[in-house]
């Protein structure tokens, strides 16, 4: 089974959350149980960099007007076939993946339109996929450009990571983007009079994924359907839910090259000289004995983190420490950049990315705090239990299908691996907050169990990778 996988990031050289984490670890997991899995991305200048030697494995000679484009073949260290999509004027430029210069339109409707190209037409050297599976919004009208050249094609498979970006644009692009006026129409890219991406895939592929049971549900729902509850209550049957892994090679206490010292379940010892190494470092108090939170986050409204700012004082007066990690809004970096002034040696805020304080903080925290507003899956809060930080999380998409609360029937039967509430509420996340304490505090004992049932949970790849390979042969028949 040929497939190719196409997006906008790929950990470690273009990572802004955690679709490059998938990126990395799903065609190389899918490898591993059978299926030749490639991955297209734009040769961003960080790809172009990281693999020099890349060699010329076709192109097209006009991509939408911007002139030639070439497919550069490289591989992962991991042996992971990747194609560079080498558009110089779309895609050599400083800045992240996604800032905003005014053409993305051009550039993610080109990223779509090559990935068609290529998996319609092969490389230059006769590799084809069976299967095009593409990611978020940057590539979800490839679906549309293969279905509306018509002719022979591959199946094509259109992941949700994240319903809120849909790549929605004036309907005066559908021309630059090389696209028929047919294909402007509520049965195709058309969304209330502009041109939608994330429409365009949802209607033209042949199945539609998400990242977790739960979110695929909810996104039929006008509450988190974002617009687009009806086209995905519509297409129900060709929906699932298939929830993202941990990639170990990355994410282990017991070997991640960033912990000064290593653990895992069976050996907690090390946890506590990270926790005391993490407080050294954010310059907090030395407690062993204080419940340290932790937050690593994109500071998005998404997130939540708006009702973890509303709890600071309460956190401070239960006699807790926070840490946060992220970047974003403002706002929000000013509010939690307050709150750290404010309550020195007691809150430690990093605005900005790194990834090696990523896994100081989850091996130093003993909680995570996730209180999104949605969330199609979520990795901090697999990564937190793998580490040993139980994560505190608001039941909805891949938070409710990961975490499971701790009360006196969840500890009796040993399933309690963290701390989950509902309600977006303040009030109620200070409450959880404080059982949470509550549990350190005064049943130690209880907090370990949970701890260490929650580091053996194995949230392994291998099983979604073999998920995606029963989609794809459905599809195939
Ligand atoms: P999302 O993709 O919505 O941001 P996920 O939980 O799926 O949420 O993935 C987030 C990923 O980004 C994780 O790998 C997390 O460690 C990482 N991350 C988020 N913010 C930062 C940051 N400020 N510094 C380092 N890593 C971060
Ligand atoms: C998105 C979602 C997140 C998910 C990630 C990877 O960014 O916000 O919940 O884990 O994609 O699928």
């Amino acid at each position: 089974m040929r497939v190719l996988h196409v997006a906008a990031e790929l950990y470690p050289w273009v990572k802004v959350g955690g679709l490059g984490d998938v990126l990395a670890a799903l065609p190389l997991a899918q490898r591993e149980v059978g299926v030749r899995a490639r991955i297209l991305l734009p040769a961003y200048p960080a790809l172009k960099t990281a693999f020099p030697d890349a060699e010329l494995a076709g192109g097209m000679a006009n991509l939408l007007g911007t002139g030639a484009a070439r497919f550069l073949l490289a591989r992962t260290p991991e042996g992971v076939p990747l194609y560079l999509l080498d558009a110089p004027a779309l895609f050599d430029r400083p800045g992240g993946p996604y800032d905003e210069t005014g053409d993305s339109y051009l550039r993610f409707g080109a990223l779509s339109c090559a990935a068609a190209w290529l998996a319609k037409h092969g490389d230059a050297h006769g590799w084809r996929p069976r299967i095009l599976h593409c990611h978020d919004w940057q590539t979800a009208l490839a679906p549309a450009y293969l279905a509306l050249w018509g002719g022979d094609r591959p199946a094509t498979v259109m992941t949700i990571h994240n319903l809120a970006y849909q790549g929605i644009y004036d309907k005066g692009v559908l021309e630059k983007l090389w696209m028929p006026s047919e294909a402007f129409r509520n049965a195709g890219v058309e969304y209330h009079g502009q041109l939608s991406f994330l429409k365009g895939g949802l209607h033209f592929a042949d199945r539609l994924s998400t990242v977790s049971p739960t979110y695929a549900r909810e996104i039929q729902e006008p509450a988190f359907g974002e617009g687009l509850d009806g086209l995905l209550a519509y297409r129900q049957h060709d929906l699932v839910g298939i929830l993202n892994g941990v990639d170990g090679r990355v994410w282990s206490p017991a070997s991640s090259p960033h912990l000064a010292t290593h653990f895992d379940a069976a050996h907690r010892s090390g946890k506590k000289v990270c926790k005391n190494l993490l407080q050294r470092e954010l310059h907090l108090a030395e407690a062993p004995r204080v419940p340290l939170f932790a937050v690593v986050s994109r500071l998005a409204t998404q997130k939540g983190l708006d009702l973890i700012l509303s709890n600071v004082e309460h956190l401070v007066s239960l006699g807790a420490q926070l840490a946060l990690l992220g970047a974003g809004d403002p706002a929000l970096e000013k509010g939690f950049k307050a709150a750290a002034h404010h309550h020195r040696g007691r809150v430690a805020v990093r605005i900005g990315y790194d990834e090696a304080l990523a896994h100081r903080l989850l091996a130093g925290a003993d909680a995570l705090l996730v209180p999104s507003r949605f969330e199609p899956c979520g990795l901090t809060q697999l990564y937190a239990l793998k580490y040993g930080a139980l994560p505190v999380v608001r039941r909805t998409g891949g938070l409710a299908d990961t975490v499971v609360d701790t009360t006196a029937a969840t500890l009796a039967d040993s399933t309690a691996t963290g701390f989950v509430f509902d309600p977006v509420d303040g009030w109620v996340l200070g409450e959880t907050i404080t059982r949470a304490c509550e549990l350190y505090v005064h049943h130690p004992r209880d907090w370990a169990r949970v701890q260490q049932r929650g580091m053996k949970r194995d949230f392994s790849w291998r099983v979604s990778a073999k998920r995606y390979l029963e989609l794809y042969q459905e599809i195939l028949g």
